[in-house]
């Protein structure tokens, strides 16, 4: 309130009045609107300082200097005083609100449910780290690949049944061009590359068109190659069981049974002694005491010719094996459509 001002209007009691009025008025607002609806009532066009105002020109001339100063006076006044309390309302306000939505920084905070790693990806990272432990390096190479680096540089000849539309995804309107079937051109990959000694694994995806409670269309496969000067069966199978021992527990025994893969000469399918029965024999096993695990073979000196390594000079082994196969028989997993159903109550157990 303005003092001075308070002094002079004992001079003109109207205005004391509306000053008084409107003083009191805009101390009762207790908010922002109440504080507007007093600003239009006593400053607006139809207030009655404003009509006051208005009317000085028809004024006693003895009266209209008086009324001038001292009803503009009290505008200004009023204008002044609507300010002040408008930021006292607002710091108010701000206040309120700071005391209601108080955060205690000292209360646990929302939980996050904690991801993980599928378990194919905790199997293919477990397969890793077993042969870069052996000294492997990890390689990689396309999913869409030509027919010649998955079929033809690995000895299977046009005509091949694995060729046929049946078997394989063909990438329609491009001649010669598939989703791979295996990792295994990789292989070719690395050896046109490099020169011996090589020794790579080659994780990744591949396609074949097959699907039931143990194929999917897509599945992952952990390839490996090793090249080097004087490389024998034994080398493949004391390597295998390394790994076989390393995945599967120290008790474990592999055996190599004769087998076909046009890329390998000899070529074997390899079974790991059942981790389940123990050998002894059960249902998961056939009864038989083992289990298949991959293919694997010494390189067919035709592949080698293919990149140009002289197979007078060097010999190589090979084998190729399912990621989920591996990961089915470690945590006895039996339908392979469980790990792409997304299911949580079975991703979450592992
Ligand atoms: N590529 C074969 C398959 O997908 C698996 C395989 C067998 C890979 C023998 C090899 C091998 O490297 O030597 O069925």
């Amino acid at each position: 309130m303005n003092v001075d001002l308070k002094e002079q209007l004992k001079q003109h009691s109207g205005l004391a009045a509306i000053y008084d009025e409107a003083l009191a008025d805009i101390a009762a607002a207790a908010a922002e609107v109440e504080l507007g609806a007093a600003r239009v009532r006593h400053l607006g066009r139809k207030s009655r300082l404003s009509r006051l105002l208005r009317a000085i020109p028809e004024m006693p001339a003895s009266e209209r200097p008086l009324a001038g100063k001292l009803g503009n006076q009290v505008r200004a006044a009023l204008e002044e005083e609507l300010v002040v309390r408008w930021q006292a309302l607002e710091s108010a306000e701000l206040e309120k609100r700071l005391e209601q939505e108080r955060v205690d920084i000292t209360l646990p905070g929302e939980p996050l449910a904690g991801g993980r790693m599928h378990l194919i990806t905790q199997t293919l990272w477990e397969i890793e780290d077993i042969f870069t432990g052996l000294g492997y390096r990890i390689a990689e190479g396309p999913e869409v690949e030509t027919d010649y680096y998955n079929f033809t540089a690995l000895n299977t000849p046009e005509g091949h049944p694995a060729r046929s539309l049946h078997d394989t995804f063909f990438i329609k309107g491009k001649e010669g061009v598939l989703l791979r079937t295996h990792t295994s051109p990789v292989q070719v990959r690395v050896m046109e590359k490099e020169d011996p000694p090589v020794y790579v694994i080659i994780p990744g995806r591949v396609y074949r068109r097959d699907s039931d409670a143990t194929h999917t269309p897509m599945f992952h496969q952990v390839e490996g190659l090793a090249v080097d000067e004087h490389i024998t069966m034994a080398d493949l199978k004391g390597t295998l069981e390394s790994f076989a021992k390393a995945m599967f527990g120290a008790e474990r025994q592999v055996r190599l049974r004769p087998h076909f893969f046009p890329f390998t000469e000899p070529s074997v399918e390899v079974d790991v002694s059942c981790m389940i029965c123990g050998g002894k024999g059960c249902r998961s096993c056939k009864h038989s005491g083992w289990l298949e695990i991959l293919g694997a073979g010494l390189v067919d000196p035709n592949v080698f010719g293919f990149v140009n390594y002289n197979p007078d000079e060097i010999s190589g082994f090979a084998f190729g094996m399912g990621v989920e196969r591996i990961a089915m028989l470690k945590h006895g997993v039996t339908d392979l459509r469980m790990f792409y159903d997304n299911d949580l109550r079975f991703i979450k157990q592992f």
